[in-house]
């Protein structure tokens, strides 16, 4: 987002107080943000104690002596699948439905806590017979189905740690995750369901483990999940069905209590550099953060909501809102398995209505497809049971927002813009609906508890209006606590710049009032449908390819998808002999799509003849964005030579 943008957005004049009905039943109230205030970590503590469960409570909230790796709550102990799924069982819900899930050619599964929590503790036994225990590391690959939450939990319920990789990363990206957390056991499927077909998974684990790398791989075994009924092949020994395995499982399992402070799972994401990092969060601060911001921002009544997050479980607000934040709580949810657009375009919203969602939480990337579809396809069905909406992964421009007011929320349902990372585990900045008056296009104020300010580039926090850099200046619970196997990436990537306040990687305003306005990324990292890709990530994904030279990458403004990958490439003239520019174009988005996954395939590769660089050698990838944004070119006066650029957009008209 331009500043100029911004500077539009922040006169932005409508406002939407809570409407008195809602403000009346609402959850969260302005007493936590006085309780918050008056005594931080007390706070903390309290929301531990009440929406938490402990085997062993703890005596101490914050240890923050080894910043930045803090421990929360950490001589407490407590067993995070026993708090999503058993408790509720001994509360008497075991009746009452954690997951509706759709299967996207309709078949459907209706599952109850109790039910659940059956499965879960069979799923339990059934990876400890594959010889999984406590710190073992277990990679998930799987689609949106039933089993992708019974394996998260299984996992955590013996103490194993899980790596979910979403379904839609290559072969290549799947290996280079399973050695870097050392996974024993691999969970996949045969395939999924996506746009009307099977679309294999298997394969691509059986390609994973087959690569030739320095080291061999950790990987024991293959659970493979029976759902697309495709042909898969098999490496006997090696891989082993779930149906088998789980129907020889025992079926009683006891959660036993792990230290607040064990690891729960490693996320891994972009960041600047090309290798994905490994963000590790543990047990009790995490579930503390998901379950308080679950209730909350989604002022969540479980005995009468039906509660729908759209997000795969391969990301990270599939981990802490499809499921850990939503079962801890004892919600009732809706899981798809498929696309939004399948088989159907308005599928979302037969959905929604099939079963009557009342808290709705999505990407503005999806709002704005479905404002492309137009009205008339979308009124057909009846979305009046939605009484609240949530927006995540980049920001909600202020008319895709009073569409998604008008459209789904039937002109009345508070939106609640929540800003968070993988980093930062549950959401940060957000609304509460029922208390604060809402600001289209701003996510606005930090949560009760969180600390958050605007930075200019020598650590000052900028004046009501102007901009800079977002930090979070004090611990939070459910903080990253660190980089899977790299500490001194995580002490460089989020603590080098201002000492011991946590760095995001984002700009943000801070407006009269005090609210903030993000402003996208100010690193290499681009923002493609709410989803992190490197620019390094995708150039060494380009140059792995014998045709390329050279690459420079970047996130081009983009209306569909807030931003686009634009691949500029210089080829070897020897290796690329014979092919044409379209050839050669089409050869490498695909290639990118095999190294990385089809969400970074490039939009577009504009094949040059050479790279803007200054006279040191490096790439300027701003001049490069210019163009394809349109703009006039900036300065290009630090270039070695000042032609490039001209000659670039000569070649590209
Ligand atoms: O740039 C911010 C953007 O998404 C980044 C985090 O990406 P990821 O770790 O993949 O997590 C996405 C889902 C939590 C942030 O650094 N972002 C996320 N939410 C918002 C946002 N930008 C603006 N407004 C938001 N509500």
């Amino acid at each position: 987002m331009s500043s100029d943008s911004i500077d539009n957005l922040m006169h932005e004049e409508r406002r939407f107080p809570p409407p008195e009905a809602f403000a009346k039943t609402a959850i969260a109230t302005d007493e936590l943000y006085d309780d918050a205030r008056s005594d931080r970590l007390a706070f903390w503590a309290k929301q531990a104690r009440e929406l938490l469960t402990w085997h062993t409570d703890f005596t101490q909230t914050l240890d923050w002596s080894g910043a930045p790796v803090a421990r929360w709550f950490h001589d407490g102990e407590l067993n995070v699948a026993y708090n999503c799924l058993d408790r509720h069982v001994e509360a008497g819900n075991g009746d009452r439905v954690a997951i509706n899930w759709e299967g996207e050619p309709g078949d459907t599964r209706t599952i109850t806590y109790a039910e659940l929590t059956a499965d879960v503790k069979r799923a339990a036994n059934m990876l400890t017979d594959l010889g999984i225990g406590k710190g073992d590391t277990v990679a998930i690959y799987l689609p949106n189905v039933p089993e992708a939450v019974i394996s998260m939990l299984a996992v955590a319920r013996i103490g194993a740690i899980h790596s979910v990789v979403f379904g839609g990363f290559s072969a290549e990206s799947l290996r280079s995750r399973i050695d870097d957390a050392s996974a024993k056991l691999v969970i996949t499927a045969d395939g999924g369901w996506r746009k009307g077909k099977v679309s294999p998974l298997k394969p691509a684990v059986d390609g994973a483990l087959a690569l030739e790398k320095d080291t061999a791989h950790t990987v024991e075994h293959v659970l493979v999940v029976k759902r697309g009924e495709n042909e898969v092949d098999w490496v006997e020994g090696r891989d082993v069905w779930w149906h088998d395995r789980f129907e020889a499982a025992a079926p009683e399992h006891e959660a036993q209590p792990f230290n607040a402070e064990h690891p729960l799972f490693i996320l891994y994401t972009s960041g600047t550099t090309g290798k994905p990092k490994g963000i590790i969060h543990t047990s009790g601060g995490y579930l503390t953060q998901a379950t308080f911001t679950h209730k909350n921002v989604f002022d969540l009544h479980p005995e009468t909501d039906v509660y729908w997050c759209t997000a795969d479980v391969g990301w990270i607000t599939g981990h802490s809102y499809a499921v850990y934040g939503p079962l801890s709580n004892g919600a009732t949810s809706v899981l798809y398995e498929g696309t939004p657009d399948a088989p159907h375009p308005a599928r979302w919203f037969e959905l929604i209505q099939k079963y009557k969602v009342s808290i709705f939480y999505t990407a503005p990337t999806a709002i704005r497809s479905y404002m492309k579809l137009g009205r008339a396809s979308l009124d057909a069905f009846d979305l009046s049971s939605i009484r609240l909406l949530g927006s995540v992964g980049e920001p909600i421009n202020p008319e895709a927002w009073i569409w998604y007011r008008d459209v789904v929320g039937g002109g009345t349902a508070p939106i609640v813009d929540t800003w968070w990372q993988t980093e930062t585990g549950a959401i940060m900045i957000s609304a509460l609906p029922g208390v604060t008056t809402l600001k289209p296009g701003s996510a606005q104020v930090p949560l009760p508890g969180i600390s958050i300010d605007v930075l200019d580039e020598a650590g000052h926090p900028v004046p009501p209006g102007g901009g800079g850099l977002l930090v979070v200046t004090e611990p939070w619970p459910s903080m990253l606590r660190g980089i899977w196997g790299d500490p001194e990436r995580f002490r460089e990537t989020y603590w080098s710049k201002f000492g011991t306040k946590y760095f995001a990687g984002d700009g943000a305003r801070k407006d009269e009032d005090g609210d903030i306005w993000l402003l996208g990324r100010v690193d290499d990292v681009m923002n493609v449908s709410g989803h992190r890709l490197s620019t390094a990530e995708i150039e060494s994904a380009l140059v792995s390819h014998p045709i390329v030279a050279e690459s420079a990458v970047v996130g081009a403004a983009d209306e569909a998808t807030g931003q686009a990958v634009v691949a500029f490439v210089v080829l070897r003239s020897e290796k690329a002999a014979g092919q044409t520019k379209d050839e050669a174009s089409a050869l490498l988005r695909s290639h990118v799509a095999t190294q990385i996954g089809a969400i970074a395939r490039p939009k577009q590769v504009f094949i040059v003849d050479e790279l803007p660089k200054t006279r040191s050698g490096k790439i300027m990838r701003r001049l490069l964005q210019d163009v394809v944004e349109g703009r006039p070119i900036g300065d290009t006066m630090t270039l070695a030579d000042a032609t490039v650029m001209q000659t670039i957009a000569d070649q590209l008209r």
